[in-house]
């Protein structure tokens, strides 16, 4: 199954749920909608609503309410970058300027803060309790995952273990939270076998976008090359390089991480590319994926679920 084919399976779903972001950006503050727009607009690959759609249907949901739960899945996701670029300080994303380059990080963070709450009263409205823990509980985890890789910042001691616990927080969780949120409106016997997938996809997910910032380019990913190491971010890449380069590679290695910077990007992709960090960390992205296709095991076989299952073959070999 190619993307096409994926989307074909949810099509009319897929189109709903970006009718309804769009239709739940109102604000009587022109600037918050303008701002809103321009980030939705500018597209993303919308992979966290699609988890839902399909997540719901595998399980056997045959009302619509996993529309509105694809919606405020993909505002969270959108309010997430948003703060996530003023952090990281990043300019590009989804192709654009990033809403602190275009404008600035106070609105940046207030509108973020918008796109929160208004997912939050769109979950009132779906009036499902289980549904409206499972979000505030996710997204309180996403929010200490964030946190955790500010602590990591310019840490050259980093581990892969903290790492990990780093993506699944900042990134598997709402994973999770959009796939569980399908089985709680399909089959709630279910939610475990869907948690497992997307907690799975989702390490794998953020393990090979770590991977493209050091070997993709800005017009494919829509994003800067370099981010990661511009800001001292202790990723993969450079943690396993650390663990197999030369001595005088891997404190030249250190030394970036503790100073952040671009300076010796030359260097440290040499490095990368020469070590074979890059190689390990797909293997460990095919590990978390291989994980996240036993877990869909439980499921019943569709359409769907086949979908679910293509779904992670294109997230590792995705280049943007
Ligand atoms: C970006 O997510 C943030 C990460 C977890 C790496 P996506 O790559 O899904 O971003 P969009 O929504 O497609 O722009
Ligand atoms: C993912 O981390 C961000 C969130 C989960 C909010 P990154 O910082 O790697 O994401 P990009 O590369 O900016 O999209
Ligand atoms: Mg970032
Ligand atoms: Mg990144």
């Amino acid at each position: 199954m190619n993307f096409q084919q994926i989307l074909a399976t949810v099509a009319e779903d897929f189109a709903a749920v970006d009718h309804y972001i769009l239709n739940h950006l109102d604000s009587r503050v022109p600037l918050v909608m303008q701002v809103g727009h321009y980030l939705v607009e500018g597209g993303g690959k919308r992979l966290r609503p699609l988890l839902s759609l399909l997540a719901a249907r595998a399980t056997g949901y045959q009302g619509d309410k996993h529309i509105p739960l694809a919606a405020i899945i993909e505002m969270l996701h959108t309010a997430t970058l948003i703060h996530d670029d003023v952090v990281d300080e990043s300019d590009l994303r989804r192709g654009r300027a990033t809403v602190n380059s275009a404008w600035n990080n106070a609105t940046a963070v207030l509108v973020g803060d918008f796109l929160i709450s208004r997912a939050f009263q769109l979950i009132l409205d779906l009036e499902i309790p289980s549904i409206s823990r499972l979000i505030a509980d996710g997204t309180l985890v996403i929010a200490e995952g964030e946190v955790m890789q500010l602590i990591n910042k310019r840490d050259p001691d980093t581990t892969e273990a903290r790492y990990m616990e780093v993506i699944y927080g900042k990134t598997a969780q709402l994973f999770v939270t959009a796939a569980e949120g399908g089985a709680i409106l399909g089959d709630i016997n279910m939610r475990q076998a869907l948690h497992d997938y997307a907690m799975h996809f989702g390490a794998a997910f953020q393990i090979i976008d770590d991977v493209l910032d050091y070997e993709s380019s800005a017009e494919e990913m829509g994003k800067n090359v370099g981010d990661d190491l511009a800001e001292g971010k202790p990723t993969l890449p450079l943690i396993q390089a650390m663990k197999i380069a030369a001595p005088e590679d891997a404190q030249l290695i250190r030394q970036a991480i503790m100073t952040g910077g671009l300076e010796r990007l030359q260097d440290i992709l040499r490095i990368i590319r020469e070590s074979g960090a890059l190689d390990y960390c797909r293997q460990r992205a095919k590990e978390e994926s291989d994980a996240a296709k036993a877990a869909l095991d439980m499921l019943t076989p569709s359409p769907y679920r086949e979908a679910m299952f293509a779904l992670l073959d294109l997230g590792l070999n995705r280049t943007s």
